[in-house]
């Protein structure tokens, strides 16, 4: 486990692929030998939050899930919504980039490249109407639920306040982006013909890995933490009154 004392550099030797999600941090690399608590420290960074997204990042088997829940909302949807940037703005236009180019086209016939670039845009747009609903209703839900939930200490929340929508209808309608990246990958692998650029499409193929990886740890954070963390809100705004009455998770 990866605790505050281990060098910055530690973490990207160990997976590189920890590089996007530092720049999530705003942390670029050049670190020197400096440890974790210093260079969050020096970025006015939560210490412990960067902590638990970077250990549940690197052990699909780590999960904190009570004291990841016990962080601000805000803290937790900022950081789901720059991944989703992240994505959008750069994962996403550095594979079309490679697909979508003359020089670098991976297959003999233009038949293949252009079933590859269809299907990689098919994806895309999937992927932008699944972040979108997320950016633009349930997260400002999200975080609606979170004031009201702090607004119960000083007010009574009347029960027409409480929007009808809950977080478990999200988790049942959440559907699963990075498996369909998973068909994705093997269009590649599997059913189209062998490459006539094999480096071009071992690239791809490389970022799909890696994207596939980073989507199974945001999908986890969304469903193993924003989730559950919002549905006990919702419950205690709902049943104000209920046996628990400790309010605070
Ligand atoms: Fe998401
Ligand atoms: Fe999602």
């Amino acid at each position: 486990m990866i605790t505050e004392n281990n060098k910055m550099v530690d973490l990207v030797h160990r997976n590189y692929n920890l590089i996007p999600v530092l720049n999530r941090f705003g942390i670029a690399l050049g670190f020197g030998d400096k440890t974790i608590r210093e260079v969050c420290e020096e970025k006015g960074l939560n210490l412990p939050f960067f902590l638990e997204i970077i250990n549940s990042f690197l052990d699909d088997e780590y999960f904190p899930r009570e004291h990841l829940i016990s962080f601000p909302l805000r803290l937790i949807v900022d950081y789901l919504t720059r991944t989703h940037q992240d994505y959008l703005e750069k994962r996403i236009p550095e594979i079309e980039a490679i697909i979508s180019s003359r020089e670098e086209a991976c297959y003999e016939k233009e038949e293949h490249n252009f079933l590859l670039l269809k299907f990689f845009r098919e994806y895309k747009e999937e992927l932008i109407l699944h972040i979108r609903r997320e950016d633009e209703q349930v997260f400002p839900y999200a975080l609606g639920i979170e004031k009201l939930y702090h607004e119960m200490d000083s007010r009574s929340i009347k029960p027409d306040e409480i929007p009808r929508y809950s977080i478990m209808d999200y988790l049942r309608e959440h559907d699963n982006i990075e498996e369909k990246l998973f068909d994705l990958k093997n269009i590649i692998i599997k059913y189209l013909p062998p490459p006539r650029n094999p480096e071009a499409c071992f690239r791809v193929i490389a970022m799909l890995f890696d994207l596939e990886k980073d989507m199974n740890d945001h999908s986890r954070i969304e469903e193993k933490v924003l989730v559950p963390k919002v549905a006990v809100m919702e419950q205690k705004l709902r049943q104000p009154e209920g046996p628990d009455k400790s309010r605070r998770s």
